[in-house]
């Protein structure tokens, strides 16, 4: 086996030493580890199907990994797995104007992504705040969401073509970038979300947005989410160019400034507080303090222009992770119900939870428009399951998702009955064993290795 792996990466590039392996073999948060029995960084498309023959051979499982900021334990090794790391798949090709698409390799991050395609004035539809290390191969592979979702769309919305191994080591090309083409089963969507358990994508090709650079950021202090979806239907009916409408609460922001040093926004303590952000190519300042000044929902708010200011502001929303990380390990829960019943479920999460682990302290936070809610919870290490199902079973009951953006992964897998019916898990099941009888890809993600 390590032979052949060697043959297919080069020496260099299969990686063996356990306290190198041992960096790979954790997620992001901390609360997932498992072991892998080496890590192997191919180049481009032909090493990856070297690898995945060699593995299929030896019926040695692969797990892929991309930035590993995933968030529920996908990208984590497991049964000693081969670990395959994207990390080298960097090629970015020039920017076809014409058609305002771009292929590149899976292992581009999302900010290089943004540098490349900037420079030619166009933009990418998807952002978030790990875009220094999230890969577009992890994108596509959970379907990320974000914070501009709401004007964009999802990365499925993105996704133009696909170059992927498949378990035997195979490879579907599909780069060709048509937005027309109705010629049978849609290969890219049922691989965009399919958490590298049905193959490894090497190359995308990817929409791209006209690059907007007249932009103005608000932060806004509401009562309630109430308050806040009103304000943004005010907001959006007048302002199309509205890009995101972010929500946090009062504890969210204790926590970021208390990690961060940043000073309260306002003089006065709110209960909710959003991020918009407007973008056109006329400067939107005036029209978003107009729609502002004309909203009974606001409490108090301030806007910036200037790209200085607007990170300032996007940083009281985008810190949230990184300070909720750095208070202890949370149990992340990524969750979405209809809009008509987002203020039930805020309010009605908290006792949930307590009810699950009296220690429990829940953070909420999210991506308002699309009744995307963070729920996090600290101090719940050990109640870890019963919150999760404390949780998720509150959001079943309202007509919900129990995965919103992040994919289900190894956190969500039992809990994937309460979204998708069993004719639709038995439907999954045939898929992956169609693609990958052995079930040698991601085992144990998304589905159980059963
Ligand atoms: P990884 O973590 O390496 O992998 C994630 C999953 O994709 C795994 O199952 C892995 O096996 C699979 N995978 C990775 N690459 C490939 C490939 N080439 N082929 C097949 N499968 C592959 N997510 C959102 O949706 N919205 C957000 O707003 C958001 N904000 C975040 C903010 C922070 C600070 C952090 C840490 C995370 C955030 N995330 C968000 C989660 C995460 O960044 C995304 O899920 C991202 O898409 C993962 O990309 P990655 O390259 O890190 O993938
Ligand atoms: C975000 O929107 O910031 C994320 O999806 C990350 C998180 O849930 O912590
Ligand atoms: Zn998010």
């Amino acid at each position: 086996m390590a032979e052949e792996l060697r043959a297919a990466v080069g020496a260099t590039q299969l990686l063996t030493d356990a306290s190198v392996v041992a960096s790979f073999e954790s997620d992001w948060t901390g609360r997932f580890r498992g072991r892998a029995r080496c890590v192997v960084r191919p180049a481009d498309t032909a090493e990856v199907a070297a690898v995945m023959a060699a593995a299929a051979r030896a019926k040695v499982p692969v797990c892929v990994q991309g930035g590993n900021t995933g968030l529920v334990g996908g990208s984590v090794p497991v049964g000693g797995a081969i670990l395959l790391s994207t990390a080298r798949l960097t090629a970015l090709e020039p920017v076809e104007v014409v058609s305002g698409q771009v292929t590149v390799g899976a292992g581009v991050t999302l900010a290089a992504l943004q540098r490349h395609v900037r420079a030619e004035g166009y933009d990418f539809g998807v952002d978030f705040a790990a875009r220094d290390s999230a890969t577009l191969g992890g994108l596509v592979a959970t379907n990320a969401g974000g914070e501009r979702v709401l004007r964009y769309g999802t990365t499925r919305a993105q996704v133009l073509g696909i170059e992927a191994v498949l378990a035997d080591g195979s490879i579907i090309s599909r780069l060709g970038g048509l937005p027309k083409d109705n010629t049978g089963y849609d290969t890219m969507s049922l691989l965009t979300g399919s958490e590298g358990t049905l193959g490894i994508l090497t190359r995308l090709r990817l929409r791209l947005v006209p690059l907007l650079t007249e932009r103005a950021v608000a932060l806004v202090a509401v009562d309630d989410v109430a308050a806040a979806l009103s304000l943004v239907r005010t907001v959006r009916n007048r302002l199309p160019s509205l890009e995101a409408a972010e929500l946090f609460f009062a504890d969210g922001l204790a926590l970021v400034r208390a990690r961060t040093g940043l000073s309260a926004p306002f003089a006065e303590a709110y209960p909710a507080y959003l991020v918009l952000e407007c973008a056109g190519r006329a400067d939107p300042t005036d029209e978003l303090l107009e729609a502002l000044a004309g909203s009974e929902a606001v409490r108090d708010a301030t806007v910036a222009a200037d790209p200085r200011g607007r990170h300032l502001l996007w940083s009281y929303r985008e810190a949230h992770t990184e300070s909720i990380n750095s208070a202890g390990v949370p149990v992340k829960l990524d969750v979405a119900v209809p809009l008509t019943a987002l203020a039930e479920t805020v309010a009605a999460l908290p006792a949930t939870i307590t009810a699950a682990c009296p220690t429990a302290r829940p953070i909420l936070f999210g991506h308002l428009n699309e009744g995307n809610l963070h729920v996090n919870v600290l101090n719940a290490t050990s109640e870890a399951e019963a919150v999760t199902d404390a949780v998720l079973r509150l959001i079943a009951a309202h007509g919900g998702s129990i995965s919103a953006e992040h994919g289900v992964g190894r956190a969500k897998r039992a809990w994937l009955g309460l979204s998708r019916s069993p004719q639709e898990i038995a439907m999954m099941r045939a898929v992956k064993r169609g693609l990958d009888p052995e079930g040698l890809l991601n085992p144990g993600v998304l589905l159980d290795s059963a």
